[in-house]
């Protein structure tokens, strides 16, 4: 007899992303996003058009062996799998009238095969893939029509899916248009020439259609529960000093409006002082008000690591995912230099739910590792003992913020299939219990072997989460 915090129905899977796992980028009438002028990632700018070191276009080719991968998905036990769309697989340019049939129809078939094996979906409307005519022509979000063109899209989704998917995600990780604002926001002026004003403004139009989003959703498909997706990062001062605890105060902020606006349907007082303090004027219409009062259903978010931050200016910059702050002298990191922090997790769905009570979704957590495929009694599998430990350090902890009182719904981690990353472009960056025979300069046999940690985690679903 096994105890456990996790409650009944626990929507137990994994996460993934059309533009980092399907491939066939040109397939079925998709057009271009602006993943396929990012072969390197956020690493280095934006090329022209595409071109052939992109792993992205093949990905892992899940645009043609979904049936396979979700039937390992299945092997596993998973009660859900998160999936995105591809924007241009549905409006190949983003801002035709008419969607692309063939596009529709392969997700149809990737919800055939999830309802077969009783897996429940859990979709990205937007995962960084705007299509990149929106890009090029309207500089992404930074233009309100923008808007327009994705509710096209969204009401398109509901009104195929609504039947069939129950859980929507409108933009994954929202607040990282801060940090990278092509990659989140489709938006081509480089960062370093990107006004605050444009940048807020962009932030408003996308914040404005994830709440039409969830209106739409709402009325086409009433049993549809709409979350936002935040990247979840707690932030902890580097030092005691009061100094220190307000910079800490101050990035938490500027994260925390983001959950702010999609769960009270309005910005905070902090964001109306940091707009005024800043010169940004914002173009919020009467209409844009009342559309922001249509506020999610839960909160989901990525969690990978915590930051630490400071006000002394000689402190060296952190690696991370995308958020920066300052080296933790009390952390291990991975390979990649993030943080490792479960307790962080504990932390901060703590303060979520404090802040916002409302059901919380764990839909990114995870370990980008250098794998080695061996041979165990003649069967290929990669010993990831490390990503075991990783996980699992991460689930006692959100048991732990289970029995605090936190409503979580599910937690599928990231990359549950490797796939590309989507910071540094690498396949050798694998998050996986599914190893993919490819790497980072696109040789391989796109097969499919079991990690240890394959069978780790069927365990744990099995048990609710009680062999953890
Ligand atoms: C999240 C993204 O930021 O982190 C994913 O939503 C991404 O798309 C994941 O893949 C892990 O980051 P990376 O850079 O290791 O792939």
């Amino acid at each position: 007899m096994t105890t456990t915090n996790f409650p009944d129905g626990f929507l137990w899977g994994g996460a993934t992303a059309a533009n980092q796992l399907e491939g066939g980028y040109l397939d079925g009438g998709k057009g271009l996003s602006i993943q396929d002028v990012m072969p390197k990632g956020i690493m280095s700018p934006p090329t022209e058009g595409p071109t052939d070191d992109n792993l992205k276009h093949v990905g892992i080719d899940f645009y043609n062996r979904y049936a396979e991968d979700i039937a390992l998905f299945a092997e596993m036990g998973f009660k859900t799998f998160r999936f995105s769309i591809a924007w241009s697989r549905i409006f190949p340019k983003g801002d035709e009238l008419e969607p692309n049939e063939e596009g529709l129809a392969f997700y149809d078939r990737v919800l055939d095969e999830l309802e077969k094996h009783g897996i429940e979906p859990l979709v990205t409307i937007s995962h960084y893939e705007t299509p990149l005519h929106l890009a090029q022509t309207y500089d992404g979000w930074v233009s309100r029509e923008l808007i327009g063109f994705y509710e096209r899209y969204a009401r398109v989704l509901f009104t195929r899916y609504g039947s069939r998917v129950k859980y929507w995600l409108t933009f994954n990780e929202i607040n990282s248009v801060l940090h990278a604002p092509l990659l989140s926001g489709g938006i081509l002026t480089p960062k370093d020439q990107l006004s605050e004003q444009d940048l807020y403004q962009a932030i408003h139009h996308e914040l404005v259609a994830s709440a039409l989003a969830t209106k739409i959703a709402h009325e086409i498909a009433p049993n549809a529960q709409v979350g936002c997706m935040l990247i979840a990062m707690p932030v902890y001062p580097l030092t005691p000093s009061p100094a220190d605890a307000l910079v800490v105060m101050d990035v938490d902020h500027s994260n925390l409006m983001f959950g702010d606006v999609h769960v009270r349907g309005e910005y905070p007082g902090f964001a109306l002082r940091l707009f005024k303090e800043k010169g940004i004027n914002l173009n919020i219409t009467d209409e844009d008000r009342e559309i922001l009062k249509n506020t999610v259903d839960f909160i989901s978010f990525s969690y990978y690591m915590s930051i630490a931050e400071t006000a002394d200016p000689a402190a060296g910059a952190g690696e991370g995912n995308i958020m920066g702050g300052v080296p933790n002298p009390t952390l291990e990191k991975s390979e990649w230099g993030w943080a490792i922090d479960p307790v962080g997790l504990r932390i901060v769905m703590n303060q979520f739910w404090e802040r916002w009570q409302k059901p919380l979704f764990i839909v990114e957590n995870g370990l980008g590792a250098k794998d080695q495929l061996v041979e165990v009694g003649g069967v290929k599998t990669v010993e990831d003992d490390y990503r075991i430990a990783y996980l699992n350090d991460h689930l006692v902890q959100a048991g732990e913020a289970i029995a605090d009182g936190v409503d979580l719904l599910g937690y599928t981690t990231w990359g549950c299939i490797d796939l590309v990353s989507a910071s540094t472009a690498q396949l050798s960056k694998r998050y996986g219990f599914i190893y993919v025979d490819r790497n980072d300069d696109g040789s391989g046999t796109l097969e499919r072997y079991k990690k240890k940690s394959f069978d780790w985690y069927a365990e744990v679903i099995r048990t609710n989460g009680g062999s953890l």
